[in-house]
């Protein structure tokens, strides 16, 4: 079958040249223009970069239309009903769900690298204890390069995938030393006969004065968000994962960014930033108010949790959380948490205004989410790094198949210069 192509005229030149379509699995064919500038002279300009493909991937496919999300072809909501967060860890690292033996391997694996250098533990002490999480999550799993430089040659495989087995081991470590270093308590060791998200739940909230039991329901939903959150194609903090590791820089580095890029409210700080807005909001009477500010222009406030780039429906995530929610919170015996009630609300009023009607503007996945963490224990400004904990195996699955890539080269985009004309030095004495 003939090559695909579409042709671009330059009208001043009258030069036309064709480009090859890049054409998908699933998705938009894609115009290859790597020869543009060569070709006509010209750069193409695509702020947020909404219609540029920055590579190609095995790894997710989102249709924003359909509200449809597959990691390596398998739907997010089968994933989220009957596998469990490791087991997607292996399925995004490796690209096949793994047999019963490969599981029980990678599960030994991830249990044997839980463990951090106790050096590292010192890193915490450097900070004071009402430090933002975040802060410290993305300087200290920075950190771990310093760990095991002897082994982060990324153009070696079984370097990159130990270091991929490391980084989604320790991610859980780290942040829960991060929390107790918040809560002035002793950091709690992993334990190699508790599953990933057990792990998690009694590293943050055991004491050494008391025995701790891990509830299920609490454990299972953990473990369900962490399935959610794990990858999401080229999001903003992927592709800064992509890009900085695209420099060769080592893999702890590149998923330091990628903490970083995460930290922002438009992206995975929106979980915090949601239970902040809903406190402020504080009662369904002040629910209008609020709409009409998201709507004014004049006011930087937008609803957080709502609205995604490439979800212009219900955002398959978010209802997936909206549902776990009621289970979760009806377990936990707070169903009738008001802030669980404003959100509703929020939403059902929210959903019938024709500015986010028209805008296609729906719950996104950071809307539900801090209400089941908040249900779980968990401060609000520890929410993003719980997003970064389920993120860790999509950022370096993404990483490692960027290396992967004989395509990818170092990134690195061109602009559109619109500052002052060339001009010569004038001395200070003449100015
Ligand atoms: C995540 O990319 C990913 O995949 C991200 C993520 C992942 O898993 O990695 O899904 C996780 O980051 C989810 C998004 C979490 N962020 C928030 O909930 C913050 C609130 N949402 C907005 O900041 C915004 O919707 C974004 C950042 C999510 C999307 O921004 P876009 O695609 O750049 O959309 P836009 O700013 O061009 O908005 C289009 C219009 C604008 O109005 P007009 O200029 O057309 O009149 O919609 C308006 C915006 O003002 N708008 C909102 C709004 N979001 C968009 N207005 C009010 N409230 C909002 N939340």
């Amino acid at each position: 079958m003939s090559q695909k192509t579409v042709t671009i005229t330059d009208n001043a030149s009258g030069k036309s040249v064709e480009y090859p379509l890049r054409e998908p699995v699933h998705g938009p064919n894609a115009v290859d223009i790597k020869g543009l500038y060569g070709d006509l002279g010209y750069f193409t300009y695509d702020p947020g970069f909404t219609s540029t493909a920055s590579c190609r991937s095995d790894i997710t496919f989102i249709d924003g239309d359909q509200g449809i999300l597959l990691y390596r072809g398998y739907p997010i909501d089968q994933l989220a009903e009957q596998s469990s967060f490791l087991e997607v860890c292996y399925l995004l690292v490796h690209g096949e769900l793994p047999s019963k033996l490969a599981l029980e391997r990678f599960e030994g694996a991830i249990t044997e690298h839980s463990m951090v250098n106790e050096s590292l533990k010192n890193f915490f002490n450097g900070f004071h204890y009402n430090a933002h999480p975040m802060a410290m999550l993305t300087g200290v799993v920075g950190s771990l390069s310093a760990f095991y430089h002897d082994t982060i040659d990324v153009n070696n495989n079984e370097n990159r995938l130990l270091s991929s087995y490391r980084i989604i081991a320790k991610m859980p470590t780290i942040a829960a030393a991060a929390f107790k270093h918040m809560q002035g308590e002793p950091f709690v060791y992993p334990r190699s006969e508790l599953s990933y998200a057990g792990n998690f739940l009694r590293m943050l909230f055991a004491r050494p004065s008391e025995d701790y039991e891990i509830n299920p329901v609490a454990e299972k939903a953990l473990d369900q968000l962490l399935i959610l959150h794990a990858d999401h194609e080229q999001n903003a903090s992927t592709s800064t994962v992509r890009l900085a590791g695209s420099t060769g820089t080592n893999p702890f580095a590149a998923i330091s960014a990628g903490c970083a890029a995460l930290w922002g409210p438009a992206h995975g700080g929106a979980n915090e930033a949601v239970l902040r807005m809903l406190e402020e909001i504080g009662h369904v009477d002040n629910v209008p108010k609020f709409i009409e500010k998201a709507k004014d222009k004049d006011d930087p406030f937008r609803l957080m949790g709502f609205g995604h780039r490439v979800y212009k429906n219900y955002d398959p995530r978010a209802t997936i959380i909206r549902k776990t929610c009621h289970e979760v919170l009806s377990e936990l015996g707070v169903a009738d948490d008001p802030q669980l009630e404003l959100a509703m609300r929020l939403e059902e009023i929210a959903l019938a205004d024709d500015y986010f009607v028209e805008r296609k503007l729906y719950p996104n996945v950071d809307f539900y989410s801090g209400i089941i963490y908040r249900a779980l224990g968990i401060p609000t400004e520890f929410f993003t790094v719980l997003f970064a904990l389920g993120r860790t195996p999509g950022w370096i699955a993404q990483w490692a198949e960027m290396l992967g890539d004989p395509e990818q080269r170092i990134g690195r985009p061109r602009q559109v210069y619109t500052g002052a004309a060339k001009r010569d030095y004038v001395p200070l004495h003449k100015r």
